[in-house]
């Protein structure tokens, strides 16, 4: 068992080993190096993250770590190659396949697990390890063990959706980051985060998958200890896109500083269901943002929102405060 676990280890060591060499250092990574040059990754953040590429070949990581003594039930054991079975007889071969790898460290820099980009249009896009006796996808962050110091240093967490999106945000400065491995966040994750940090703001890529995604975190990580805010991208964008056109320092102090309360979200987001020019339209959504805003637990923070909202839509703060009042009500 143990001994089996060390075979596990050795093995995702020495593949990150061989794709982080096969990318900077031979002809056959030369298409990956472009591919990361373009997309503006330095060769000290290639270093850093110890990014690699896995070549075309069906054997090539195999046929490596064969020659080393690792038996195939081992490699398929901790995901770095799958099999297929015709008849009695099965076959093995390399999972990740002419893709970018990224290792997926643990909380104390062990890797144990990867994901991997499809170069240009290739399909799936990202390819992960599988779940494995090491690897729970469940209950990792990804760049946690990097991201954490400056975590506790800043007293606060950013949590983005992709690899990517870190990567370009630790080159750039923004050292405080991680993100979720290809899943919605967790109970498991959010304990994480709570656990590090006073404040975690989350900063989804700006399409509708992510703005779904970033109302899911948030109910997942509301709590007492922890204040929780919402970063948003301009359209059609995610943290990688706007950090190499604007710079670290234009995401520091125009998203990161910018971002909004938990129920600013929700208000926001809500109001995008509704035509708001039309009456009717308008007295639904104010019926739901005094919902919301019904649901804060001090007085303080309603009134601060129903304020807000008298202003924005020029009604008369007694009356919010009327309806807040009834809304309450019928919460009890
Ligand atoms: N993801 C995944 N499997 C996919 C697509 C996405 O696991 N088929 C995960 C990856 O961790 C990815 C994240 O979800 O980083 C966010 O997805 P997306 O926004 O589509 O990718 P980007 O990180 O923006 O990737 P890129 O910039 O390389 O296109
Ligand atoms: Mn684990
Ligand atoms: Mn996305
Ligand atoms: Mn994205
Ligand atoms: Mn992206």
């Amino acid at each position: 068992e143990e001994r089996e676990r060390q075979q596990m280890r050795k093995a995702l060591d020495l593949a990150t080993k061989l794709f982080h060499y096969v990318l900077v250092s031979t002809k056959h990574g030369r298409i990956a190096r472009e591919y990361l040059e373009n997309r503006g990754v330095r060769p000290e953040t290639i270093k850093e993250f110890q990014l690699g590429y896995a070549p075309s070949s069906f054997q090539f990581l195999l046929s490596f770590l064969k020659a080393r003594g690792f038996s195939e039930d081992i490699l398929e054991k901790v995901g770095l190659i799958t099999s297929w079975e015709r008849g009695n007889n099965k076959k093995f071969y390399d999972r990740f396949r002419h893709r970018i790898m990224f290792p997926i460290h643990d909380s104390q820099g062990k890797v144990v697990g990867f994901g991997g980009r499809a170069l240009g249009d290739g399909h799936p896009k990202y390819l992960n390890s599988p779940d494995t006796v090491l690897f729970h996808k469940r209950n990792h962050l990804y760049n946690l063990h990097r991201a954490r110091s400056h975590i506790r240093k800043n007293l606060q967490a950013v949590l983005f959706e992709g690899y990517m999106d870190v990567i370009t945000a630790w080159q750039a400065g923004v050292e405080q980051v991680v993100a979720t491995l290809g899943t919605a966040l967790n109970e498991n994750q959010a304990r994480i985060l709570r656990r590090n940090a006073g404040t975690v703001i989350l900063c989804y890529d700006s399409d509708a998958a992510g703005q779904s995604a970033a109302m899911r975190g948030l109910e997942q990580l509301k709590s007492e200890e922890l204040t929780v805010k919402v970063a948003q991208m301009p359209a059609g964008m995610d943290p990688d896109d706007y950090i190499r056109r604007f710079g670290g320092t234009a995401f520091k102090e125009e998203i990161l500083a910018t971002a909004m309360s938990l129920t600013a979200f929700k208000l926001e987001s809500f109001k995008k269901k509704y035509h708001l020019q039309d009456e009717d339209q308008r007295m639904k959504y104010l019926s739901e943002a005094i919902e919301v805003i019904a649901e804060l637990p001090k007085a303080i923070e309603q009134d601060h929102y129903l304020r807000r909202l008298a202003e924005e839509f020029q009604l008369s703060l007694d009356a919010l405060k009327e309806e807040q009042r009834k809304a309450t009500k019928r919460r009890k």
